[in-house]
């Protein structure tokens, strides 16, 4: 289970505990000879204290005494940091300021009384341990020795061939299977087993999670999801797009897209009469107005709820100071519904689209938070699954697009669909 705690403003996530859950194996007969689980290493998760550069945390360390009761810092580093700012802010910071005043005290309370219950349930701790702190060393060291160990480049998917109609029909995988990289490209793939498996793909290995399917490919191909009969309607799209920002530029981690090119994911044709589209946005405003102003308009899709995401440390602190200026702690979750694309008129004379609309609108609350403790890896987002499953029919289709990951029961898409699936990921636990 991901969810630890819950209440009327959101929910306490335990992303790690969900990895491990979800990569156990269920069948205790050893099945075609391996009898292994595996569990996703525990330092990726290590986060002990919130973000902060090394001098930056030399100097609160001196200053232990300047911290409040809240574990937020009193002391010369902040001063420090708003001294070195003299620019006036820019028109996006300045809408970024207006919207972090929209929504904080609504976020505020609902993390503060989130916290507050995981503490009450034993998963957070009620005081913080200073012998503790380390400046997430650990969970660094573990970033950095995964290197850039990743056959899933994007490149590999651009050299793949458009799969003829036999093609599209897809292929099934099994555990222990070897195969590589070009026979999968391109094509829908899926594994329909209970249990977990490894498949060697180009001779490195993958672990598989039960019941997934996944199409690895570039944009140019992400009709496949459409025309391919091996994919159904989706009542719930993802997506973490790879919006344009400085820190994926500089950090190299994975290309960007334009804007202009996210139009033409063809939402409408993906999802059913009343899907739900779940779009995450950094905390770029100009994004958070794109994707509200001319994507769900563009897509036919009715905005519906804002839900934000809060990553705090093991120690129930936020990983940025609240009101920070530069970083925020949370990122945005903004959800819309498809709307039918013609409207009927039902026995009592009112129209069909209006009834169904309703009824996808009084279900989605307008705002949740989401607190967990995040994964250290860049851009790694929670497990949304349980948090929305209330929300959606029984057995739904789900459909995330961008995906690095595969999860139990969804189709994942994108051109680095099985990166976090590799097994440097995994620690194996017999
Ligand atoms: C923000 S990341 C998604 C992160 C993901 N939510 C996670 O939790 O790991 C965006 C992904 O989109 C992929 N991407 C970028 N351009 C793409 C394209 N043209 N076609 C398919 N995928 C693309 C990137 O390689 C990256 O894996």
């Amino acid at each position: 289970m991901a969810v630890v705690c819950k209440n009327e403003h959101g929910w306490v996530v335990d992303h790690k505990q969900y990895l491990d859950q979800t990569y156990c194996r269920r069948n205790t007969q050893p099945y075609e000879g391996v009898l292994t689980s595996f569990q996703f290493q525990a330092d990726l998760f290590n986060i002990k204290c919130p973000f902060m550069m090394d001098s930056q945390f030399e100097v609160t360390q001196e200053s232990h005494s300047h911290m409040g009761a809240t574990g937020e810092l009193e002391s010369s580093v902040k001063r420090k940091r708003k001294r070195k700012r003299k620019a006036e802010l820019n028109y996006g910071e300045v809408k970024a300021a207006e919207y972090h005043d929209q929504i904080k005290d609504q976020v505020l309370t609902a993390v503060n009384t989130l916290l507050e219950l995981g503490k009450e349930v034993g998963y957070f701790p009620t005081e913080k341990n200073l012998q503790d702190l380390d400046n997430n060393v650990r969970a660094r060291a573990a970033v950095k020795s995964l290197g850039e160990t990743d056959i899933c480049t994007e490149e590999s998917c651009y050299h793949g061939d458009f799969p003829s109609i036999k093609d599209q029909q897809g292929i099934i995988l099994k555990h222990n299977d070897d195969v590589t990289m070009s026979s999968i490209v391109n094509r829908p793939v899926r594994y329909p087993r209970d249990d977990p498996a490894v498949v060697s793909v180009d001779n490195d290995l993958y672990l598989l999670p039960p019941r997934c399917s996944f199409l690895l490919s570039d944009f140019s191909r992400v009709n496949l999801l459409q025309t391919s009969t091996e994919f159904p309607r989706f009542d719930m799209i993802v997506m973490d797009p790879p919006w344009q920002n400085k820190s994926v530029k500089r950090l190299k981690k994975y290309y960007s897209m334009s804007n202009e090119d996210l139009l033409d994911i063809p939402i409408p044709r993906l999802g059913t009469d009343n899907s739900l589209v779940v779009v995450w946005v950094t905390n770029r405003w100009q994004h958070i107005q794109f994707v509200k102003d001319t994507l769900f308009p563009r897509w036919s899709v009715q905005f519906l709820a804002e839900w934000h995401w809060v990553k705090v440390t093991k120690a129930c602190e936020m990983v940025y100071t609240f009101d920070s200026p530069h970083r925020k702690p949370y990122e945005v979750l903004i959800i819309g519904s498809c709307r039918k694309p013609k409207t009927e008129t039902n026995s009592e004379g009112i129209d069909e689209e209006t009834v169904s609309q309703e009824r996808a609108t009084s279900q989605i609350p307008v705002s949740k938070v989401i607190v967990s403790i995040p994964c250290c890896i860049h851009s790694v987002k929670p497990p949304l699954q349980e948090v929305m499953k209330e929300y959606l029919p029984p057995n739904p289709h789900c459909l995330e697009l961008f995906a690095r990951n595969l999860t139990p029961d969804w189709t994942s898409w994108g051109n680095q669909v099985l990166k976090h699936q590799h097994k440097i990921y995994f620690d194996a636990v017999t």
